[in-house]
């Protein structure tokens, strides 16, 4: 059931800088889920502050298409690396390559994720495992990794893309928000743990971000004017606005930010609805159930 985007990334039109165009100078980030959506946008906003990538997935046509796109429209490096979050040997490799490629890895970007609408009674065991584990266990098992080969001497930033699907019980989402819970309990023990050695440890939550896949899967089509005047902040977010989220997590801005997680949702979890029925009528409408 696998979905293989149809669309062509693109790069931010007319990027508006907020922080310094040197600020991420010299240094290099390992994004996982880069070439596409939301992530695709953080190695962007990171290259335009002069960061070099490498961006790691499963299909890699996508990845060399989104790598080439990123470097053209900034200037820097963006190694494409083909990579399953759920297979350790994979990820042990990609971490080679990127340290034989910049010698270095500063900052992990943990985004890479599976979801789809589905209620508790829609899925099978197999379903829930596998949301599990491409977001929980590669989460897990991607820091491990860059955190044993690199940052345990030399100090660095992970940040882990959750949600706020966890914070109240999600409905159709029972899957995604275990996972992006887990993930958002791994953090706290990875800062305490890791602190030592010079390792911040973050999340970051995102709401509803506008033109991603995320957001076509779970509902996109059903926004309308009055979703919108129901968000604190009147607005969707961009990919954008977590792009310069993130950019402030790994700056030294955040020197004492650590273990915990800003959410970046214009204060939409607050105040949207989380009706069952609603969700039932908008996935019969699309024949999902
Ligand atoms: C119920 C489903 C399902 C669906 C798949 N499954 N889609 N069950 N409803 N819509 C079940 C399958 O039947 C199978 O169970 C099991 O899940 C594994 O499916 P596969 O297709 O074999 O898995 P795989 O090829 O590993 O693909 C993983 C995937 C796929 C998650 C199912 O959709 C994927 O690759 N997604 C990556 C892109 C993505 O999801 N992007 C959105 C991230 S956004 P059985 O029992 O039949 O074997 C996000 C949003 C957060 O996280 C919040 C937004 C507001
Ligand atoms: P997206 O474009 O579909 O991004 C998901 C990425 O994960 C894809 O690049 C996919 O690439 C990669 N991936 C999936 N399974 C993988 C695996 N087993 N191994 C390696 N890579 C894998 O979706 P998005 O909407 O931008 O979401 C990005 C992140 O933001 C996710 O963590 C998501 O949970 C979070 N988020 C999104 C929203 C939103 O509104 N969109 C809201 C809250 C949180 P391949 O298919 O090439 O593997």
């Amino acid at each position: 059931m696998s979905q293989k985007p149809s669309y062509v990334e693109e790069c931010i039109k007319d990027y508006k800088y907020i922080f310094r165009p040197d600020l991420l100078k010299g240094k290099v980030a390992f994004i996982t889920g880069g070439g596409t959506g939301i992530c695709f946008t953080i190695a962007e906003v990171f290259m335009r502050h002069q960061c070099d990538t490498v961006i790691c997935s499963r299909k890699i046509d996508k990845l060399k298409e989104s790598a080439e796109t990123l470097s053209r429209a900034t200037g820097r490096k963006c190694i494409p690396v083909q990579m399953d979050v759920r297979k350790p040997e994979t990820i042990i490799k990609a971490a080679d390559m990127a340290l034989s490629e910049f010698g270095r890895i500063d900052y992990l970007i943990n985004g890479a994720a599976g979801n789809f609408l589905s209620p508790i009674s829609g899925l099978s065991f197999n379903a829930f495992k596998t949301v599990m584990e491409i977001d929980a266990h590669g989460t897990f098992y991607v820091s491990k990794v860059i955190y044993e080969k690199y940052m345990k001497n030399h100090g660095g930033v992970i940040v882990n893309i959750t949600a706020t699907l966890q914070l109240r019980g999600q409905v159709l989402q029972v899957h995604a928000g275990s996972a992006k819970a887990a993930i958002e309990t791994m953090t706290k023990h990875m800062a305490v743990e890791w602190g030592m050695d010079g390792v911040r440890v973050m999340c970051v939550a995102p709401g509803p971000i506008e033109n991603t896949e995320g957001m076509r899967r779970l509902g996109g089509e059903s926004i309308d004017d009055s979703y919108l005047k129901g968000i604190p902040v009147q607005r969707l977010g961009t990919r954008e606005d977590i792009g310069n989220t993130v950019l402030y997590v790994v700056s030294d801005a955040a020197q004492l930010v650590t273990g915990t997680t800003i959410i970046a949702d214009g204060g939409d979890w607050l105040s949207s609805s989380n009706s069952y029925h609603q969700m039932q009528q908008l996935m019969k409408k699309k024949s999902m159930m």
